[in-house]
């Protein structure tokens, strides 16, 4: 691994447990840690400055000996929280932030002085010169397929891609449904995978049952990608979004893109990504992570087995 020390310790697997809006709290985060992978939460999941506040204080009491966690910071021009949010995480020593939405260099000052690490989301090429001419330390390589907010590039040619222009951390979102798939990206030359559709259907998430059961009944073909809910390109599940109005009406996105507004309005939907193909019940935190485990560990014994 090219990963910092900092951010191996304590990990059983190379994975985080990604970002969501209106689905990662403190329950999630906390729960991730302690099963030895990286717990995040997108900082607007905490309605005010004020709660994020005693979320950190709540997460950083909990998760000692633990996995790290990582804010994920939505950077985008229209987000009037940045810069106290930047300051709350400051205050409570984040090691690790995760960006998302636009580059990363109107954080990476505050953050990197105050020794946080930043990796910074990107879902092509010109992002990842953007985020590296930046000062980013890692790579979050959003792909075909991914829940919510999507990139449009194939894993395998993305991860490879980047390998020919950064040696530093690389995690790979999209499309990682079970231990097998997170080997895999593993031997790709990728650290560490984003795991976001699987940990919705957790006990600890902020997800209603409703959805948490609608992802079990999904497969691969029930989920839809549309730039309409957001401005950006995201993958939904069909059912929530054929019982949509706009859904009918064929409503272009709004005009100028983005707008963190609306990327906050978006706590009701029911996103999900590819890899809801490998969701298949609802459980604990700890369970998924187990499960997880045992499928990394057999996917790589059969590989070694298969080149005897
Ligand atoms: C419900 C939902 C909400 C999401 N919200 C965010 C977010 O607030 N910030 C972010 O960077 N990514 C967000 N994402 C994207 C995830 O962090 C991650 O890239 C994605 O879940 C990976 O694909 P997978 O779901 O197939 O594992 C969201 C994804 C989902 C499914």
């Amino acid at each position: 691994m090219t990963l910092p020390a900092t951010l191996a310790r304590n990990l059983a697997l190379p994975l985080i447990a990604a970002p969501m809006t209106g689905v990662s709290g403190p329950d999630l985060v906390v729960a991730a840690c302690r099963a030895g992978v990286i717990g995040s939460f997108p900082t607007h999941n905490a309605r005010t400055v004020e709660d994020l506040d005693r979320w950190l204080r709540h997460v950083n009491a909990e998760t000692g000996g633990a996995a790290p966690f990582a804010p994920n910071l939505v950077v985008h021009r229209t987000n009037d929280r940045l810069a106290a949010d930047v300051d709350c995480l400051v205050r409570h020593g984040v090691e690790l932030v995760i960006t998302s939405v636009g580059s990363p260099a109107p954080v990476l000052g505050p953050l990197r002085d105050a020794g946080c690490l930043v990796f910074a989301d990107v879902a092509t090429m010109r992002h990842v010169d953007r985020a590296l001419d930046a000062g980013a330390d890692g790579l979050v390589l959003l792909t075909a397929g991914a829940g919510g907010q999507t990139g449009a590039a194939n894993p395998l040619a993305f991860v490879r891609a980047v390998r020919e222009v950064f040696d530093g951390p690389v995690v790979v979102a999209g499309g990682v449904s079970d231990g097998a798939a997170l080997l895999a990206a593993r031997v790709l030359g990728a650290d560490l995978c984003y795991m976001g559709t699987a940990f919705i259907a957790t006990e600890e998430s902020l997800a209603d049952d409703a959805y948490r059961h609608a992802l079990v009944g999904a497969g691969l073909d029930d989920v839809v990608q549309t730039s309409v809910p957001s401005g950006l390109p995201a993958n939904f599940l069909r059912s929530w979004w054929e019982s949509q109005p706009e859904s009918r009406t064929g409503q272009a996105a709004p005009a100028g893109g983005f707008a963190h507004s609306a990327a906050l309005a978006q706590r009701g939907v029911w996103a999900a990504g590819h890899s809801v193909a490998g969701v298949h019940g609802v459980g604990s935190v700890a369970e998924l992570v187990e499960t997880i485990s045992k499928q990394y560990d057999l996917a790589r014994s059969a590989l070694l087995e298969s080149r005897r």
